[in-house]
């Protein structure tokens, strides 16, 4: 899509994982205000005491669990956060079970370790969610974490309590077995409020990785914030891990950071009425169109939209599109809207929409979209 825009196409990206919002202000001023107080030196590995009490704080307010410093951890993103965990934790025997459709980088992430991804598939049909039993099946002696990921990317799909409950439940007759628990989507809901394994089992706590961060629900994807909370043996060994390659996250961005956290969530209220109209447009085009199909995700800002339908039709140059990356190629070059193959998130053939955009965008490429697909026949 960025090379179609540098040759001068009028192009729409539905393909970025990035909200069109700003930064709160107030959480700007505090990081312009720590680099015009000179905090723009190294910070202890794991954070600034400020931003893991706010941390602290926030697992606290929405998770009821308190978590010690000694168990907490922050870092130039959830992304690091979640490679130094696995780095820390995985020999070349281990495996980990990653539900499909998956974030594109929890496979890469436990390869390059060495370890194995086990990817359960989770169909439409059971609303792109892992169920007990499909668990059950996944695990064996060498399994040394479950990857849990809820509201979802890329299906925007939200668990219930009922939902993390049966799942952690399975995890009581393997008691090694570690729960990664991505929560970077926390808040970011429409009707069912989502809910952290943590808060389901806080039992289960000293077996539990909570990762989030800034990125999503604060739109700063940009100051690269992430952190994690767990078993202070796991922390440790992360922060042995980060010692040696970043040290730490970006000082006056931990600073911020901190403020965001530690403030209310007042700000989200006229965000999620915006993105649920994002949403609710996005999906009724979808319907609109023949050979499309979606169900209304509960979370997050994608729609993960089942392309069956149009697999086997042929381009007005007469190719016939046999897979989903040929229909997102199709949509490119033809619609010059950017969107992502299912096929890259381990279940196929969908297409995942995010509505990260304005109003405008998403009305103007889903009317491209919905002329370019009428174009097959
Ligand atoms: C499911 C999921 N987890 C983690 C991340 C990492 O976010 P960041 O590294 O910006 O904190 C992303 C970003 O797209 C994501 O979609």
């Amino acid at each position: 899509m960025r090379e179609l825009a540098e040759q001068g196409r009028k192009v729409i990206n539905l393909g970025e994982g990035e909200l069109d919002f700003s930064t709160p202000d107030y959480v700007k001023r505090s990081g312009i205000e720590a680099i015009e107080n000179d905090f723009t030196k190294y910070t202890e590995v794991t954070g600034i005491d400020e931003l893991k009490s706010a941390i602290a704080f926030k697992l606290s307010r929405d998770s009821g669990v308190d978590y010690a410093k000694e168990q907490i951890i922050a870092a130039s993103g959830g992304k690091q956060i979640i490679f130094n965990a696995m780095l820390a934790t995985l020999d070349a025997d281990d495996e980990v079970v990653i539900p499909a459709p998956y974030w594109v980088s929890y496979p890469d992430i436990v390869r390059l370790t060495g370890a194995t991804p086990v990817i359960v598939e989770c169909d439409r049909d059971q609303g792109f969610k892992l169920t007990p039993w499909g668990l059950r099946e996944a695990l064996n002696t060498n399994t040394r974490w479950l990857i849990l990921n809820s509201p979802n990317n890329p299906t925007g799909a939200v668990y219930s309590r009922d939902e993390l409950s049966a799942l952690l439940d399975v995890l009581d007759d393997f008691p090694n077995i570690l729960v990664l628990a991505d929560d970077i989507y926390e808040h970011l809901t429409y009707e069912m409020p989502g809910i952290s394994p943590v808060a389901c089992r806080p039992d289960l706590a000293e077996r539990i990785l909570t990762v989030n961060g800034v990125s999503k629900l604060y739109a700063m994807t940009g100051w690269r914030i992430g952190y994690a909370a767990g078993p202070e043996w796991l922390i440790k060994a992360m922060t042995t891990l980060q010692s040696q390659s970043t040290t730490s996250a970006a000082s006056m961005c931990q600073v911020a950071a901190g403020v965001a956290l530690e403030n209310s969530l007042d700000f989200l209220e006229p965000r999620l009425t915006e993105l649920r109209e994002r949403r609710d447009l996005v999906v009724a085009a979808i319907k609109a169109i023949d050979g499309l199909d979606c169900d209304t995700p509960g979370g997050a800002f994608y729609v993960y939209v089942d392309c069956r339908g149009l697999m086997g039709r042929r381009t007005p140059a007469g190719d016939a599109l046999e897979s989903d990356v040929d229909l997102a190629a199709y949509l490119a070059s033809e619609a010059g809207v950017g969107v992502v193959p299912g096929t890259a998130f381990g279940l196929a053939p969908y297409l995942r929409l995010a509505y990260g955009l304005s109003r405008e965008d998403i009305e103007r490429a889903m009317g491209q979209i919905t002329e370019a697909c009428a174009a097959l026949s």
